[in-house]
């Protein structure tokens, strides 16, 4: 895909990937939109790095879904590009009853949230030049960790829904990408950590970034950046060596 002159809405860029993203764009002269539900985060990007659009809106609320799309499209009509990046990543149980509020909270941000998005505005991309849709999903979608079957589960649909809008766009200029991190080095988790800016580790961000600019460059439309390629080739021998 074309790198520069997009107007491009990244859900989930008050940090981590999406932020990084949103930088990355930015600097290649693209207009840059990006939401989240922490407002003292959008207001200090915007005071940081003024031309970044914010724009609060928690992607598990169907009814916020809508609203965005449609402040989106009044204002940014020229919107051609969606990154679906906004994620939760949380320990479940399943030896016990689940908490099915929390459970439907995290399929709700990572599955949900993309699908109705990409929905509402695959009508809006498909006369836009240079129109894609990025859906970022993870190594974990092939191989999964066993103590967070949810999170993992919620990639593996995304995987599956991106071959699945590939397919439905396929006659339209709508480019399908699937951007698969390894860990990366992010606040990814952060809510279950007693030090909240404690990260997890992996990839630093920054050349997670050069990884996916590189695929999105190249229309490597599935692209499994660093160790997530290893777990796309190799899942059942790695589930049992992650997990044990
Ligand atoms: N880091 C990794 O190791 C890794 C590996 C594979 C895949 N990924 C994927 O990469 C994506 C980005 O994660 P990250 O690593 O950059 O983590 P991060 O630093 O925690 O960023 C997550 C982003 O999602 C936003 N978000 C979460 N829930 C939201 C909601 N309900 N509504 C709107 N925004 C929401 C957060 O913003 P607010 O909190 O302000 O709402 C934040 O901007 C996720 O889809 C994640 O699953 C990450």
């Amino acid at each position: 895909m074309q790198l520069t002159n997009n107007t491009i809405l990244i859900t989930g860029g008050t940090s981590g990937i999406g932020l990084a993203l949103a930088l990355e764009f930015k600097k290649r002269d693209n207009t840059v939109i990006i939401c989240g539900r922490r407002q003292e985060r959008l207001d200090e990007i915007a005071v940081k790095h003024p031309g970044i659009i914010t724009h609060t809106c928690d992607v598990a609320d169907e009814q916020q879904r809508e609203e965005l799309v449609q402040w989106l499209v009044t204002n940014y009509p020229d919107t051609n590009v969606l990154v679906n990046n906004a994620g939760i990543q949380l320990i479940t149980d399943l030896t016990k009853p689940a908490d099915l509020k929390r459970v439907r909270s995290e399929i709700e941000t990572n599955l949900v949230a993309p699908i109705h998005l990409s929905s509402l505005l695959a009508t809006h991309l498909s006369v836009k030049n240079g129109a894609a849709i990025i859906n970022i999903s993870s190594g974990l979608a092939f191989a999964p960790l066993a103590f967070m079957p949810v999170y993992c589960a919620t990639k593996a649909a995304i995987h599956s829904v991106s071959l699945s809008l590939r397919h439905q766009l396929k006659d339209t200029h709508v480019k399908v990408f699937e951007i698969a991190p390894p860990a990366v080095d992010t606040e990814l988790g952060h809510d279950r950590r007693e030090d909240k800016n404690q990260s997890h580790g992996g990839m630093p961000v920054d050349e997670f970034i050069t990884g996916a600019i590189d695929a999105l460059q190249n229309d490597n439309y599935e692209a499994a950046i660093g160790q997530a390629g290893q777990l796309r080739e190799k899942r059942e021998l790695l589930f049992d060596m992650m997990n044990n």
